[in-house]
């Protein structure tokens, strides 16, 4: 790779102000000491083709891609990495050195590495799981669980139709149970995921009691906004371990770094406290 070269990238979605991508990436290219820029990229869904397109057009070394975007940008691109396909959605781009469009997925990878983080011999089959949501966030936390080795996963969503579809071809490890039941469904759980948007700046907290949970759980949520989710506070309080969704974020964020700028980051607490600061 010709680290000589001046390169853009930036994450591409609508609302997407609100992204801290730009803070975590143009930090690691002043720390790496690159040559580039990783700016916002306010896109509406009937642009999304074009400003896809330009990307090759532009010279760009590719992007990130949020909502609403992630499934359609898929359709996009000119190969896709398995994982992307099985969640059948895109969280980044990479234009090849001959302009082809090549699209990944690494919101999965972000989450087990967040979970990692915090705990290092943390086992996808320590006990039964519990899954909070099954949207896109959800495909990619259930799917590498799953790549993970769990052995239960119990999903729970508002709109039943919408976790049996997630849970499709996975039967033997993902159980599909009521939303009404979210809270009993907690018992004996090692560990829990919010994927909902239920406890997002903006949106009402999620609406769950904690009680059947196990204190040992950990308990996770992918939102970042804010970084104690009223969940993670009930959690913390009653004495679980309990892991916000920055983490996902910044793990998320290493592998398209590497793809763009060739450089595999480091996610430090300076790194952590730059974008802390802005909340
Ligand atoms: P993302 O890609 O971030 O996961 P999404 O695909 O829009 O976003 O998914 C949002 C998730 O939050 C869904 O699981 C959604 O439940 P539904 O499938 O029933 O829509 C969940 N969600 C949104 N509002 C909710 C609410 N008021 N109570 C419970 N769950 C909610």
């Amino acid at each position: 790779m010709d680290h000589s070269k001046f390169k853009l990238a930036g994450v591409m979605g609508m609302p997407v102000l609100q992204s801290r991508s730009p803070i975590l990436h143009n930090h690691w290219i002043a720390k790496y000491g690159l040559k580039g820029a990783y700016g916002h990229f306010p896109v509406e869904a009937h642009n999304l083709e074009a400003a896809i397109r330009g990307l090759s057009a532009l010279g760009l070394a590719g992007c990130n891609v949020t909502q609403p975007h992630k499934v359609e940008a898929l359709k996009l691109m000119d190969v896709v990495d398995p994982m992307a396909l099985r969640m059948g959605a895109i969280n980044c781009v990479v234009v090849q050195d001959d302009g082809r469009l090549h699209g990944f997925n690494h919101d999965g990878f972000g989450y087990i590495q967040c979970l990692k983080d915090a705990q290092a011999d943390w086992r996808a089959d320590a006990g039964p799981i519990i899954v909070l949501g099954a949207g896109g966030a959800s495909r990619a936390v259930v799917l590498s669980l799953i790549d993970q080795g769990a052995k239960e996963i119990r999903l729970v969503n508002r709109t039943l139709e919408k976790s049996q579809a997630l849970a499709a071809g996975h039967e033997h490890i993902v159980n599909v149970v009521p939303w009404a039941q979210r809270s009993s469904a907690m018992e004996g759980c090692a560990l829990l995921v919010n994927t909902t948007n239920q406890g997002m700046y903006g949106q009402a907290p999620l609406d769950v009691s904690l009680d059947a949970l196990p204190k040992t759980a950990l308990v996770s949520d992918a939102i970042y906004i804010p970084l104690e989710t009223p969940l993670l506070e009930a959690a913390r309080l009653r004495g679980n371990t309990t892991v916000n969704g920055l983490g996902m974020l910044l793990n998320q964020a290493r592998p398209a770094f590497h793809a763009w700028f060739g450089v595999m980051p480091e996610i430090t607490a300076e790194l952590k406290q730059a974008i802390m600061a802005t909340f």
